[in-house]
């Protein structure tokens, strides 16, 4: 008889499958990606695909609901270059074909995590931007973006103590397009990191 550990694993076994089905059968061919990771109902990363039809663009949210919104916005906008998936940072990263490679990483107004207990959740992290750089030629740049103080500071600290990127003091920041988040904000402040 199963376990409930033994279903637990079974079942990330079979999510983990689907997930990699899906990323071979989006990018079937080399690409080189434009990446949101936490695109949420995809408002920015629609707009940013209309902006720039010959980028390539994937937006990956974890809540199932979010990307089909994202889906049927693209559809009606009738943007061909835009794609989203259900799926978390690590697992798409880990997951992707090796042929995919990312051009540029954008998170914006990801979940803060406030607590000291759950700083551990923080998405931009040493095991993020190491798994990222898997990823990523010398050159590709992570656009990243909050409004919360603690979140950006740690985030400073982060890139600070590794030497796979660099962080860039003068930037452009490449497409201004509120966020709901960014919407709901009072301020924000944006790291930018290059991969060396
Ligand atoms: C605070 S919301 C911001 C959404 C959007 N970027 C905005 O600015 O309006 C953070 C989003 O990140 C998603 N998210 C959180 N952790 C994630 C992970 N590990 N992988 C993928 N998405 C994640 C959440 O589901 C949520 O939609």
């Amino acid at each position: 008889m199963n376990t409930g550990y033994e279903q637990h694993l079974e079942w990330v076994k079979k999510r983990r499958a689907e997930l990699r089905q899906k990323l071979a059968k989006l990018f079937p061919e080399p690409a080189d990606l434009s990446l949101e990771i936490g695109c949420g109902h995809g408002h920015w990363m629609a707009d940013f695909a209309a902006a720039f039809p010959e980028k390539q663009c994937l937006g990956v949210d974890l809540i199932g609901d979010r990307i089909e919104r994202a889906e049927k916005k693209v559809a009606r906008a009738g943007t061909s270059n835009a794609r989203f998936l259900r799926g978390e940072a690590f697992e798409v990263l880990d997951l992707m074909p090796d042929h995919v490679r990312l051009n540029e990483v954008f998170i914006l107004f990801p979940d803060p995590w406030p607590k000291k207990r759950h700083w551990k959740n923080r998405l931009f992290s040493q095991k993020f931007l190491s798994e990222l750089a898997k990823r990523c030629r010398p050159g590709v740049r992570c656009y990243f973006r909050t409004d919360h103080d603690p979140y950006f500071e740690w985030a400073e600290e982060v890139v600070a103590e590794q030497d796979l990127w660099s962080r860039e003091h003068e930037f452009v920041w490449p497409f201004e397009r509120e966020t709901v988040f960014q919407n709901r904000a009072e301020s924000y402040q944006s790291l930018v990191v290059v991969k060396l």
